[in-house]
């Protein structure tokens, strides 16, 4: 295994912005999205990372990418058929590093939901909706909605919360066609999402999807269907009524809970068996969606 996890990184000469996770060189018309090990709980990155984690990210979005048939920003996977610089090291940026078309970002969160949990189910709790959308009394948490739901977001500025709107609030910001169409496309990717998950043994509860626009076209972008953009649950032990094990961060954040920290400073460093065993449920997850060893095991 790669024995320490990559934080960032600093490509010589080329433009940066970092966001929680990934670290965005800008090549003119196109973007080199790296996926850092950073990993986030709580809403704060940690000081610690996860060995691989970022691989494991774009992998699961890679394999996706491939599976859909849908207009997508990928437009090369292997480092060495990129035309980087020649100062650029390329050993780090093996199986995360992504070249791709860069768009026009609809600045929405394209949420689509199968089950309540997070803040959808505080909102149900609270009036009976999710994001305007009225559902059926006496849902519990955790449980299968009737059928998939849209539930939008705005993408909120670094640091802040995303903030649920409504469909109809989505079509005021971005207008009424476009919001109709990246519902309908978030629904069928879910869709496809879905099964092939429950084919290997995960149940997709929900996932938030990116779209952006360029030279006329929406295609999908960013990461799709991994387990930071989705809630990943085990099929054998599901059991409404109470939060889900979540597949990835779930011994990150019950030691977080257990430990004293108040959730509203700098985090503290994760113990090394936190990270191991975190580092190894991210492995199982993307073996299992995309059916290949993780080759840097
Ligand atoms: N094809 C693309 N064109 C333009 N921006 C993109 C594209 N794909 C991803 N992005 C943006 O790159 C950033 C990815 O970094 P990430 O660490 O996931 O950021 P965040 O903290 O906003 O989640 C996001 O802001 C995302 O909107
Ligand atoms: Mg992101």
């Amino acid at each position: 295994m790669s024995d320490s996890p990559l934080l960032k990184t600093d490509l010589p000469g080329i433009p940066l912005k970092r966001g929680k996770v990934r670290d965005v060189y800008d090549l003119g018309e196109q973007l080199l999205l790296v996926s850092s090990d950073r990993i986030s709980a709580f809403d704060w990155v940690l000081p610690t990372g996860i060995p691989d984690k970022g691989r494991v990210l774009t992998q699961v979005s890679n394999f996706w990418f491939d599976k859909l048939e849908v207009a997508n920003h990928l437009l090369e996977t292997d480092v060495t058929k990129m035309d980087l610089p020649e100062a650029v090291d390329l050993d780090p940026l093996v199986g995360r590093a992504v070249l791709v078309r860069k768009t026009k970002v609809v600045p929405i969160e394209c949420v689509v939901r199968g089950y309540l949990a997070g803040s959808g189910w505080k909102e149900y709790q609270a009036d009976g909706t999710v994001c305007g959308v009225t559902l059926p009394a006496g849902l519990k948490e955790s449980d299968r909605l009737p059928e998939p739901i849209f539930t939008p977001a705005t993408k909120a500025e670094a640091g802040d919360h995303d903030e649920n709107i409504s469909f109809e609030q989505m079509g005021q910001q971005i207008g009424t066609e476009l919001a109709e169409e990246l519902r309908r496309r978030s629904l069928d990717i879910y869709r496809q999402g879905v099964e092939h998950a429950k084919s290997v043994g995960i149940l997709l509860a929900d996932t938030k999807f990116e779209f952006g626009q360029v030279e006329g076209e929406l295609i999908l972008i960013d990461e799709v269907m991994t387990p930071d953009s989705s809630r990943f649950w085990p099929a054998a032990e599901y059991e409404p009524g109470h939060s889900q094990q979540s597949y990835d961060k779930q011994f990150v954040r019950d030691w977080l809970s257990a430990s004293d920290w108040d959730k509203d400073s700098t985090p503290p460093e994760l113990p090394n068996e936190v990270v191991v065993r975190t580092r190894e449920k991210y492995i199982e997850a993307c073996e299992l969606i995309t059916g290949a060893a993780f080759p840097w095991k």
